[in-house]
């Protein structure tokens, strides 16, 4: 189990305040200015050495994202970061207890980021409902802004930069880093075609590098700390401490910091309280947040929570939001839940998810009630795979993973419900 010393995110409950005096007498703002004397390339360096991945969900290394943008860039065309407050993906709940406890971190880390890869300033873009986090970070902000932090010549490091703080409107798409760019841009939040990537062409057709809340806070910390001591945490390609978050059916359900690579087992039982009614009573768990197929019980139980153990599994660590579902849960329903939530959410620009996402959820509902015959859970695994990959973001993987997931692992469920309901094997003529 992680020791407290090791602990990134001291304030990660609000046992203290958010404010900046708090802030610094938890060692935020400790000397920024030196950090950032060591140089845009021996921090882009260190954070390679770290390990670190992307924690928005891909798991894209980070300092090598850095190291796509422009060493000088041009005066009329400014580089820009842009950090991914969205946290729209169902289970996910950790970027929003960093703003509401911790902002400093964030912004300290944006300041940090935003040097390292030469940037004029940082676009925090935050999900629309987050009504009260969003007005701490505007606080925050400000309080950096008068403490000469931020803005010219920030924390006296000699650089201008600037941090601006944007609401979104409350769409799940508008997380996706090309949508969150359009929406910035003041345009209907939709994914662009990549390539250009955003480090070519992103905000205002300037280079970009859109990172996630946990991604950038970590930073300072792990400059303060060395990138050997991050890099002593997890296994190999799996590095570091990770913002976990529980739901469901667990006694009690949290946010927690933990090492990465913890078994499900510790983490649950460290943190958790155990499993609802206990392991015998475990169904099976979606690891990642909602994007991600679901691992039934005994896959997951002992299996390490980093991205290559959850890979193993056909699965993935996605946000590292576990949702954990007992055996009172009706895993049809649950899916297709899931699958209305990825139709509602469709931008609508391409037709396999458009089409699909409704196509999908529609024979979902009907494997819920049993009003199906057999041969159409081979459809839709079918189409699932006609999505997958087809399509301009993600999304629409995202959409065909959790039923793939429950195919794969809950087909005689499946079929029970269709038998039970009378329905047949074949088709109708
Ligand atoms: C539909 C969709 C929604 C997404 N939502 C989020 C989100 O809310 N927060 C986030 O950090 N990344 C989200 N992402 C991932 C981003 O596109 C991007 O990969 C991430 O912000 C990069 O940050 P990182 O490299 O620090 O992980 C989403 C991706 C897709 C396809
Ligand atoms: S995959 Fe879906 S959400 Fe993504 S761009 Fe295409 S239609 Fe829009």
């Amino acid at each position: 189990m992680l020791a407290d010393k090791d602990r990134i995110f001291t304030n990660l409950y609000g046992f203290q305040p958010w404010n900046l005096k708090a802030a610094q007498a938890r060692g935020d703002w400790d000397k920024t200015k030196d950090l950032m004397k060591r140089g845009q390339d021996a921090i882009i360096e260190e954070v390679k050495a770290s390990g670190l991945r992307g924690r928005g969900g891909a798991g894209f290394p980070t300092g090598l994202k850095w190291s796509f943008m422009p060493k000088e860039p041009r005066e009329d065309r400014p580089s820009f970061l842009v950090i991914n407050a969205d946290e729209s993906e169902p289970g996910s709940c950790k970027d929003r207890e960093i703003i509401r406890h911790d902002p400093h971190k964030l912004i300290e880390g944006a300041l940090i980021a935003g040097y390292a890869m030469r940037a004029r300033a940082a676009y925090i873009y935050i999900r629309g409902e987050f009504i009260r986090e969003a007005e701490t970070l505007f606080a925050a902000v400000q309080e950096a802004y008068d403490a000469g932090l931020l803005g010219k010549n920030a924390a006296k490091s000699g650089y201008d930069f600037d941090v601006f703080v944007h609401r979104g409107a409350g769409a799940y798409i508008c997380g996706e880093e090309t949508a969150m760019i359009e929406s910035l841009e003041g345009k209907k939040g939709q994914p662009r075609l990549k390539p250009p990537f955003p480090a070519g062409a992103g905000l205002y057709g300037c280079p970009t590098t859109v990172n996630n809340v946990e991604s950038i806070a970590v930073v300072p910390t792990i400059l303060r700390r060395g990138a050997a001591w991050f890099a002593s945490f997890g296994r190999e390609n799996n590095k570091g401490t990770k913002l976990f978050q529980i739901s469901g059916h667990v006694e009690r359900p949290c946010v927690v910091e933990e090492e990465m690579g913890i078994s499900f087992r510790e983490l649950i039982e460290k943190h958790c309280g155990g499993i609802r009614g206990g392991w015998d009573n475990l169904l099976a768990v979606i690891p990642g947040g909602s994007s991600v197929p679901l691992v039934p019980a005994a896959e997951i139980m002992d299996a390490p929570m980093d991205f290559d153990g959850l890979k193993a599994l056909g699965s993935g660590l996605g946000t590292a939001a576990a949702i954990v579902m007992d055996k009172s849960t009706d895993v049809v329903q649950a899916i297709s839940r899931i699958s209305y939530f990825y139709k509602h959410e469709s931008c609508g620009q391409c037709t396999p998810c458009r089409e699909g996402t409704g196509w999908m959820w529609r024979v979902m509902e009907r494997l819920r009630t049993g009003d199906a015959t057999i041969d159409e859970i081979d459809t839709l695994f079918d189409v699932t795979k006609q999505v997958e990959g087809h399509t301009i973001c993600a999304l629409g993987d995202a959409a065909a993973w959790p039923i793939q997931g429950l195919i794969r692992h809950f087909r005689p469920e499946l079929e029970r419900r269709i038998r039970e309901n009378g329905g047949m094997m074949e088709a109708a003529e």
